[in-house]
């Protein structure tokens, strides 16, 4: 389990110094430009903070996997200029990492002026961790800030090793993060109601034996709920199961029974011939799935008893889609969820990924608690498992 009990900006006297900050501005472009700014907004506070205080501001990230190389495409440059734009400064864009031009521009960064160093990931030391790379990086400043909840999971040089030479602190982003799901995970508001979809039990064992272990109500969707029902003997069609995970189905269907958590699988299912958007489809009982067709949704049934669910509840955790939720005739159970989560009272807290876009698209962002910055982070923190970019932190 991840400390929640990490210093933070505020716990060090930043005046005058060099602050290296490591933030997550792996955004996604579209024809060019970035398609959504949230991550770079999500690192605003710190770096205003630092800025105010007189702080030298170095920020650093990686951007998409260029795999050890100087990749124009993945250059952090349009970051920059976004960058600039919302904080009504200058942003000093270096054209390497740790080259001549970095060390040069982060050398005369004056007391409230930001830069910001290329993509860690042109170098493949990063993601090997490489001592030596993580010391040059380190060498720029004399604190080192974690700001990248999305890259907290990942033990790299500019997330982990740095932390071996400088004092090391979190962001705003950081805190946030951890105090809000590690006080939903620790001390809920019951009932606490977790709610897991997407594909595969094998991608969310972790959570669901973590969770299994802390909620009141443990509800499923996604296609993951076809190996909980060929595990129970149902017919699925062609749904999609995994045939290896039907004896670990089966351990968390028992696990759920003597710790007495209701355990709720959909009681009826959108089902279509073939994998496919425009597929013919229709509703039916989940025990009765014919031959040749698979669940891409849960259905109607199936949204009324998990919307009743969550009124109720005081904590809600959800991570993963009902259904086939980029496809307008699987996307209902999905947005209902959503739906049903923005009315409740309960403290919602929304793990990354396609959760997290679901109740973007929808506009219910604002009706919730939490939305997660990191989808792999927010999933292994909910596991869970230690983060080596938090651990590695110094304590208060
Ligand atoms: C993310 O987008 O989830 C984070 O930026 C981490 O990216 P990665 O999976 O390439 O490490």
């Amino acid at each position: 389990m991840t400390s929640v009990n990490k210093k933070t900006v505020e716990d060090i006297q930043v005046k005058g110094k060099k602050v290296l900050v490591r933030c997550d501005f792996n955004v996604p472009f579209k024809d060019g430009k970035i398609a959504d700014d949230k991550r770079i907004k999500g690192a605003l506070k710190t770096i205003e903070y630092l800025k105010n205080n007189g702080a030298k501001v170095i920020l650093c990230s990686h951007m998409g996997r260029p795999k050890g190389e100087f990749k124009p495409e993945f250059s952090l440059a349009p970051v920059a200029v976004r960058l600039s734009e919302l904080l009504g400064c200058e942003v000093k864009m270096a054209k390497d990492v740790v080259g001549e031009d970095a060390m040069a521009i982060t050398a005369n960064l004056q007391e409230g002026e930001v830069a910001l160093i290329e993509n860690v990931r042109f170098h493949k030391e990063e993601t090997k961790n490489d001592p030596e790379f993580a010391k040059k990086l380190a060498s720029m400043a004399e604190i080192f800030v974690n700001d990248a909840f999305g890259t907290a999971h990942r033990a790299h040089a500019s997330t982990e090793g740095v932390s071996h030479y400088l004092p090391s602190v979190c962001g705003y982003l950081i805190q946030k993060e951890i105090s809000i799901m590690g006080a939903a995970l620790e001390e809920p508001k019951r009932p606490f109601v977790a709610i897991l979809g997407g594909a595969k039990v094998s991608d969310k064992i972790g959570v669901i034996n973590n969770l299994i272990e802390k909620v009141d109500t443990l509800i499923i969707g996604g296609g993951m709920a076809y190996t909980f029902f060929k595990a129970l003997g149902h017919s699925i069609g062609s749904s999609i199961c995994e045939e290896d995970k039907l004896d670990l189905a089966k351990e968390i269907l028992d696990k759920a029974r003597a710790k007495n958590v209701n355990f709720l699988l959909p009681v009826d299912n959108v089902i279509a011939r073939e994998y496919k958007e425009d597929s013919e489809y229709m509703s039916i009982y989940s025990d009765s799935i014919p031959d040749g067709w698979m669940g891409l949704d849960i259905g109607e049934k199936t949204q009324e008893l998990y919307s009743k669910t969550l009124k109720g509840a005081g904590t809600v955790v959800w991570n993963g889609p009902m259904g086939v939720s980029e496809w307008e005739h699987f996307a209902s159970g999905t947005r209902s969820v959503a739906k049903a989560i923005a009315e409740t009272d309960a403290i919602s807290i929304i793990g990354g990924g396609d959760s997290a876009a679901a109740v973007e698209t929808l506009g219910y962002a604002d009706k919730m608690t939490h939305i997660s910055t990191g989808g792999g982070a927010s999933l292994e923190f909910l596991e869970g498992l230690e983060l080596p970019g938090i651990a590695c932190l110094d304590e208060k």
